[in-house]
């Protein structure tokens, strides 16, 4: 069975975008019987975080949603960065071999610099930790989001590089894998929806101010009696990617932003909709969250055995590329 490994940054809480893009397909993977590594990236996140007390709560909630997504403790690693201390071995002995042009050319330093943001090593480094996340359990397929794709096309690269000059198979070139419907999803504001942009649809939200968020998603003017474009609009788009293309209640709700028909149809309508959906399809998540959330000691528990099984991986790879640089 292919060996799956991805992770997300605690750089603050879940949102539908994470779900979309990368957690769904973590499920999807997990579903088809892969062998699963799934990881908190809590370094990644001090390239830019500063308070500890918001980290650490952070890490804690995404373990948390990680399991009341769906991720079963008995069929996937869970873990936080920190409990594979061989990553930042790897990540070092990466280093020694990745020329600095490729970090150069990697974006999310080159928007921070075009940003005006003062970027720090770690950030420009980034791509380095990340890889040797990936390279330290041999794993075969990062499921991911679309934003992703250049971080793992440097992953592959540094691999292929690092076994060249030591001439030895020390890494396996891993390959990424986007959603079926790798669209990016849109945050409220019709921007990519983003926890650094504060336009973010958290599933686990309370009822009424879930409501009131997706009351505020952006859309155009257009009265009920108009005919509307489903394709442009936010709302539609997320309704789209949760429900699946092919879904009746898609092609339905896509109809009737066409043919509004006598009693009208407006985005009131086509947002009520949305909350309806989220609460059918996150409805078993959200209850499971509530219960994870009183239990920390099973949380604890999940974390020291994902650590176990990640660290025992990243020995063997550390070992391996250990002798092959003459350590
Ligand atoms: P954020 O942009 O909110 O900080 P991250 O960079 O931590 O999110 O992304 C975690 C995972 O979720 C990545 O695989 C990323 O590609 C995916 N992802 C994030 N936002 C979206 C989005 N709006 N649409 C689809 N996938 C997304
Ligand atoms: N850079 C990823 C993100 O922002 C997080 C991440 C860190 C990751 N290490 C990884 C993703 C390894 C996949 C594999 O979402």
């Amino acid at each position: 069975m292919p060996r799956v490994l991805s992770g997300i940054q605690p750089s603050g809480q879940l949102h539908l975008g994470n779900y979309a893009g990368a957690i769904r397909q973590f499920l999807d993977l997990q579903d088809a019987g892969n062998e699963m590594f799934v990881f908190v990236a809590s370094y990644h996140a001090l390239t830019s975080t500063r308070d500890p007390e918001v980290l650490r709560g952070n890490i804690r909630q995404i373990v948390i949603d990680y399991l009341a997504f769906g991720l079963d403790p008995k069929k996937t690693a869970i873990y936080v960065q920190q409990d594979v201390p061989e990553v930042t071995e790897l990540a070092w002995l990466l280093s020694c071999v990745c020329p600095m042009s490729w970090m150069e050319k990697a974006v999310s330093y080159k928007d921070k610099l075009a940003k005006g943001i003062s970027a720090n090593v770690g950030l420009f480094t980034y791509p380095i930790l990340q890889a040797a996340d990936i390279l330290a359990v041999d794993a075969d397929v990062v499921p991911v989001g679309r934003d992703q794709v250049q971080h793992l096309e440097l992953a592959r690269d540094m691999a292929a590089r690092f076994n060249e000059e030591f001439k030895a198979e020390v890494f396996k070139l891993p390959a990424y894998r986007l959603a079926a419907e790798a669209a990016v999803l849109p945050g409220i504001d019709g921007e990519k929806m983003s926890k650094s942009y504060g336009n973010t649809i958290d599933p686990f939200q309370e009822e009424k101010p879930l409501r009131k968020r997706i009351m505020a998603i952006k859309t155009d003017s257009l009265g009920v009696s108009d005919v509307k474009n489903p394709d442009t609009c936010s709302v539609f788009q997320i309704f789209r990617a949760l429900a699946g293309k092919e879904d009746q209640r898609t092609v339905d709700l896509a109809r009737r932003y066409r043919e509004p028909g006598a009693d009208g149809f407006g985005y009131g309508h086509a947002k009520q909709a949305l909350f309806e959906l989220l609460l059918d399809h996150f409805g078993p998540a959200r209850q499971r969250r509530a219960a994870l959330m009183q239990d920390p000691g099973f949380i604890d528990q999940v974390l020291r055995q994902g650590a176990i099984d990640a660290r025992t991986q990243a020995r063997i790879v550390t070992d391996r590329a250990r002798r092959a640089v003459g350590l």
